[in-house]
């Protein structure tokens, strides 16, 4: 498995795959990796003939009050992952070779990355646009992976990709959990045994949401107070948004329609975790 550091590496190691007409098969994260991005990789590994994971923590996606400082970083446990799920190169830059101090441009996607996340972490998503746009422009990839647990970050990435232009096919995988539901989050190592219980209410919440659809309800407004009721008397973690809206635009709505995703995010003390469920109802 190549380490490749540089900007200037990746690039001669693209530039020899593309020689090779190589389909390269792209899993960019932030490290401390875990099964879901495990599952990213051999996603990848089935459906391209080369595999690249870039590890970056970018700086530009934290608020100055997010938790960049004490983001989990394990680098010889994330590179023995990726020896084991056969992975052909890693890349893992250096800030400074990424963000010089001349640096000045950022990629903005104006409205869907004003809703529910944008909100709560106003430039978050201009840090990750930003930042893949970059790693695509470095890595051009065949096909990039992504988990739908950070579900409006996809929403956000596949308009840049087509407002911009870019030759890039993305490819949206399942969530993967912990046997109790929770959604894998690198985070979620911070979490005491009961907060874990609180971070659990979270997955509940949303299968309140989805057993009430199911069960014929279409009031929006009502789906969602089934999913805030889950929390009702439990004050130790704190609901940043538990809402139904439309699986494309991520509007809100009024009526459950034949495209519907339930989005929560959730404050536990320091930690902070999200969660969706994308539900398909015929009308
Ligand atoms: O989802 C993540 O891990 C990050 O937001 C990404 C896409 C790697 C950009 O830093």
């Amino acid at each position: 498995m190549r380490i490749l550091r540089t900007t200037q590496a990746i690039r001669t190691w693209q530039h020899r795959q593309n020689a090779h007409k190589t389909s390269i098969g792209f899993v960019p994260t932030m490290g401390a990796l875990h099964d879901g991005h495990r599952s990213l990789i051999a996603r990848a590994r089935k459906s391209c003939d080369t595999v690249v994971v870039s590890i970056f923590v970018n700086p530009l996606q934290f608020e100055p009050s997010d938790d960049f400082g004490h983001y989990p970083r394990d680098l010889s446990k994330d590179l023995t992952m990726c020896r084991k799920e056969k992975a052909d190169a890693v890349f893992i830059p250096q800030w400074q070779d990424l963000y010089p101090h001349e640096f000045q441009t950022t990629v903005t996607v104006n409205k869907l990355s004003q809703r529910w996340e944008g909100e709560h972490r106003p430039t978050h998503f201009q840090g990750v646009t930003t930042i893949v746009t970059k790693l695509l422009n470095l890595v051009q990839p065949s096909q990039t992976f992504f988990g739908q647990k950070d579900y409006q970050q996809f929403l956000v990435i596949r308009q840049l990709v087509k407002d911009l232009e870019l030759d890039a096919k993305l490819t949206l995988c399942p969530t993967i959990r912990d046997a109790d539901g929770l959604a894998l989050s690198s985070r979620n190592q911070y979490l005491l045994p009961a907060q874990r219980q609180q971070a659990l209410l979270l997955y509940q919440a949303l299968l309140s949401g989805k057993q009430a659809i199911k069960k014929g309800e279409r009031r929006a407004r009502v789906v969602e107070k089934h999913m805030a009721a889950i929390f009702e008397a439990k004050h130790q973690s704190h609901i940043d948004y538990l809402v139904c809206c439309e699986a494309k635009t991520l509007e809100p709505i009024s009526r459950v329609q034949s495209n519907t995703v339930l989005l929560g995010a959730l404050r536990i003390g320091a930690i902070r975790l999200i969660d969706n469920l994308v539900i398909s109802v015929r009308e």
